[in-house]
């Protein structure tokens, strides 16, 4: 009995003294939001290069735009300390990104990068388009395989 008091007490302490619960930041669905742009112009060039649709060359010019454009966003509160999969509900954060946030970052600039350079090209061809777009495939990855869960 003693030691179940002082282990509940114990408990709540710890929840107490936890980071906030941050199931309802709104931070979460908007930076989940700003992926779903990402993917819905990446995954028009995916189809595209994979032969899934015939290449057109307004639609490729237009989606790499638009990736350039939505890239561009600036992350600064997209990110808030706590929203991480240990904290809270409905997010595939992992919680290394907070340990590792130098690293994230610079993970989204090489993204950035290798969007600029699909950018200009996107519009020129399916020879033009394929390494730029498996250039930029490899960043989205690079960063999932080490920040995000594989399922929430
Ligand atoms: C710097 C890291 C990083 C980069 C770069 C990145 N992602 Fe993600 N992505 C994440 C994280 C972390 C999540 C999970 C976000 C959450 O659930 O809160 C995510 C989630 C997603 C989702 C799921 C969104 C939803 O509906 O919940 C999609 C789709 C996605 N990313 C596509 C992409 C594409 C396409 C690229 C490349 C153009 C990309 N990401 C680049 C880190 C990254």
């Amino acid at each position: 009995m003693k030691f179940r008091a002082f282990f509940g007490a114990a408990l709540l302490v710890a929840t107490v003294s936890m980071p906030a619960i941050a199931d309802d930041d709104p931070a979460i669905g908007q930076r989940q939001g700003q992926f779903k742009l990402f993917v819905h112009n990446f995954g028009a060039l995916g189809s595209m290069v994979q032969g899934r649709i015939d290449y057109d060359a307004d639609l490729a010019a237009t989606a790499a735009q638009n990736l350039y454009h939505v890239s561009r966003h600036d992350q600064g509160r997209l990110w808030p300390e706590g929203t991480g999969s240990n904290n809270a509900d409905g997010t595939r954060a992992r919680p290394e990104i907070w340990e590792n946030l130098d690293d994230f970052m610079q993970k989204f600039v090489d993204m950035q990068d290798a969007v600029e350079a699909l950018q200009p090209v996107a519009g020129d061809g399916l020879d033009a388009l394929r390494p730029v777009f498996g250039a930029v495939a490899g960043t989205c990855q690079a960063c999932h395989e080490t920040y995000r869960e594989e399922s929430s």
